[in-house]
């Protein structure tokens, strides 16, 4: 191994330091800390070393030998407080620029500091859970809420650089190592697959990422491997994915959580991101069987609206029943996102799901859960007209999964899916969203499934029973707006700097504008309203932080997202003869 002579210094300081504390004396001089701190540092160009500044004097940090991003170094414990700044290199003394604020004193190693970020830790109100977990997930600290942990990639940056200029190419990849970096943890992981994910997001200036830590060497983050982060592009306030992800958490539903995630690639800053979970190996078998590793698992589909949302008149992903014939399932708008564990990969079982769909009984509720586990179909279409969700199954027959439960089951699983169109960001006209009348929802009595469930009473009623239940005690300001609130105070300075940043996308956002009412044939007509796709391709970005929200914003393509939550409850409990609490 050959080290630099930072490295060399970094290793001798642990040492020592491990030293003392093994031999246990009280030597007050010598009880060195480690601080460390995590960022891109301004003007890097005139080679400023970075120091951490202890009672005004300053130590030298360096490079961590784990992480370009990271600086380490040993110092006293405060006794004012301590923070970090850059000086001049081979002049400790000399401080070019420095965080505007004073850390309070550590008694031990400090947590992986982000530079410029007086807070790491925020309480952020806990949703209480509407309903019981439908199925057992693994618990797991790959999300924690209050805090913003940061990712750092680094590989070859013409490979990088290209998959950036070339986003429609499905195909494109490029492996990475990762870094991982949180509260006192710091995690890396080598041959790391990375790729450019989403369809129509790819044309975005600001791209998601679908990241792959490979299977052997048995390494995970928390227990996943395949993860995905969000660009949040769509969303001035930065929360609806946050909000909805963790809304559809405590209405016990299968769904990933979300938590936010600094991002940095080969030492640049990519922004703000959200964290997710790719429904992908091996999430089945955390989020269905509490992690066990001989769970075996069915098949499971994602619905992707057509195979190509620039080549229209294709048929689409609403579970209509397209005859016999296995190629009518197969054109690219089902995809099999996971085989099942016997590895016999099939649209068979898909395709008896849509079959009994199109026949569906009205009066045998038996005959419904054997293909249909109903709790998660109810729920999830309850909060799709709740949550307003302007791209998922009711609106585009888009964005959800329909899992096999188990291999060779019969009963499907519903999970909806890439949430960033909701809560007011939509294609949709609003006043049809949020009239309280579920039957004015966007094509909410066009889909085969909607429509053949509210044929059985008893399906009829628990629907409402939901839609009531979630507009008085979750999806309601009283409850949420102090969720809101505490993520906006936790976000506002990332979302500051997110939108400082220039963007890594190249590919026009109008070649999109132009096609998308092209796309849309008769199954979707009425549905999406031309009026507001066009105001959201002109509307500027980025909306103000508090306006996008609190709301009103002056668009029909966006609300705020308190308002759009008091607005859909209180319509919901009005049309239902009942009172908003707090109101
Ligand atoms: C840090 O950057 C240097 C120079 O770019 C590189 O040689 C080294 O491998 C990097 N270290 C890590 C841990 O990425
Ligand atoms: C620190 O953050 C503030 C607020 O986001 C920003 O205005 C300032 O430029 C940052 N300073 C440094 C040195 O990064
Ligand atoms: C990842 O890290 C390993 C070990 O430091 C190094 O050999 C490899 O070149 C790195 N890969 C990339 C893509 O940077
Ligand atoms: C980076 O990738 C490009 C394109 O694949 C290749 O030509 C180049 O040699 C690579 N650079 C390094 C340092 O590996
Ligand atoms: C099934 O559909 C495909 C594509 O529409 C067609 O080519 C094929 O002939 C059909 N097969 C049968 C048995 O009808
Ligand atoms: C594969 O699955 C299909 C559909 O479930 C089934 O019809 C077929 O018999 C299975 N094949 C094997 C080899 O198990
Ligand atoms: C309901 O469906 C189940 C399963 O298909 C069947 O066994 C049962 O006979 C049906 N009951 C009635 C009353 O039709
Ligand atoms: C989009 O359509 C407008 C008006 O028809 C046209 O001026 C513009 O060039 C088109 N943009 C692209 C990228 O095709
Ligand atoms: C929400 O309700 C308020 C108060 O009635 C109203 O002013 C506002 O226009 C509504 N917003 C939407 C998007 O309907």
């Amino acid at each position: 191994m050959c080290l630099s002579d930072d490295e060399k210094l970094i290793l001798l300081l642990l040492a020592s330091s491990e030293a003392i504390i093994s031999n246990g004396e009280e030597d007050v001089d010598n009880n060195n800390i480690n601080y460390r701190v995590v960022g891109t540092f301004p003007k890097p160009e005139i080679n400023d070393a970075i120091a951490v500044v202890i009672d005004e004097t300053p130590y030298p940090l360096s490079p961590s030998p784990e992480d370009n991003l990271t600086y380490v170094g040993s110092g006293p414990i405060a006794t004012q407080g301590y923070y970090y700044a850059h000086v001049k290199e081979g002049s400790t003394n000399e401080i070019t620029s420095q965080e505007p604020f004073t850390r309070q004193p550590t008694q031990s190693d400090t947590d992986y500091e982000f530079y410029n970020r007086s807070r790491a830790y925020w309480d952020i109100p806990a949703l209480p859970n509407l309903y019981n977990p439908l199925f057992h997930r693994k618990k797991s600290d790959l999300h924690l809420d209050g805090q913003i942990a940061t990712v750092h990639f680094t590989g070859n940056s013409t490979e990088l650089i290209d998959i950036h200029g070339n986003a429609m190419n499905e195909d494109a990849f490029v492996m990475v190592n990762m870094t991982f970096i949180r509260g006192q943890e710091l995690h890396t992981f080598e041959d790391v697959k990375m790729e450019l994910s989403g369809r129509s997001s790819r044309w975005n200036p600001k791209l998601s990422y679908s990241i792959k830590i490979p299977k052997e060497g048995g390494t995970s983050l928390y227990g996943y491997r395949r993860l995905k982060l969000r660009s949040l592009f769509s969303d001035p306030s930065y929360i609806r994915e946050a909000l909805v992800y963790h809304i559809l958490r405590a209405s016990g539903l299968a769904t990933t959580d979300f938590s936010y995630v600094r991002v940095f690639i080969n030492q640049k800053s990519a922004g703000f991101f959200g964290l997710i979970e790719n429904f992908k190996n091996p999430w089945l078998n955390n989020e269905f069987a509490n992690g066990d590793p001989d769970y075996q698992q069915g098949n499971l589909y994602q619905a992707r609206l057509v195979a190509d949302i620039f080549s229209p008149g294709g048929r689409i992903s609403d579970l209509s029943y397209e005859g016999n014939n296995a190629s009518h399932y197969k054109e690219g708008q089902y995809k099999i996102k996971e085989d099942p564990s016997d590895k016999n990969r099939s649209y068979e079982p898909l395709i008896g799901l849509i079959k009994f769909l199109e026949n569906a009984p009205v009066d045998n509720i038996t005959a419904w859960e054997q293909h249909f586990n109903m709790e998660t179909v109810l729920r999830s279409m309850a909060l799709e007209v709740v949550l307003g969700f302007s791209d998922g199954y009711s609106t585009l027959a888009d964005n959800y999964y329909v899992y096999q439960n188990g291999l060779n089951a019969g009963q499907f699983i519903y999970i909806p899916s890439d949430v960033d169109l909701s809560v007011g960001s939509t294609m949709s006209k609003l006043s049809n969203m949020l009239s309280g009348d579920y039957r004015t929802y966007p094509g909410f009595l066009r889909r085969p499934l909607t429509r053949q469930f509210l044929r059985v009473p008893e399906f009829k009623e628990r629907f409402e029973e939901i839609l009531q239940q979630l507009a008085s005690h979750l999806v309601n300001p009283s409850v949420l707006n102090p969720i809101i609130d505490g993520i906006a105070d936790m976000i506002r300075q990332d979302v500051e700097w997110d939108q400082s940043l220039p963007r890594l996308g190249t590919t026009e956002i109008d070649i999109l504008a132009n096609q998308t009412s092209s796309i849309f044939d008769d199954k979707l007509s009425g549905i999406i309203d031309d009026a507001a796709i066009k105001d959201a391709f002109e509307r500027p970005q980025p909306l103000p932080f508090d306006t996008a929200v609190n709301g009103p914003t002056g668009h029909i393509s966006l609300t705020g997202v308190k308002e759009y939550i008091a607005n859909s409850s209180r319509a919901i409990l009005s049309f239902y003869g009942k009172q908003q609490e707090n109101e």
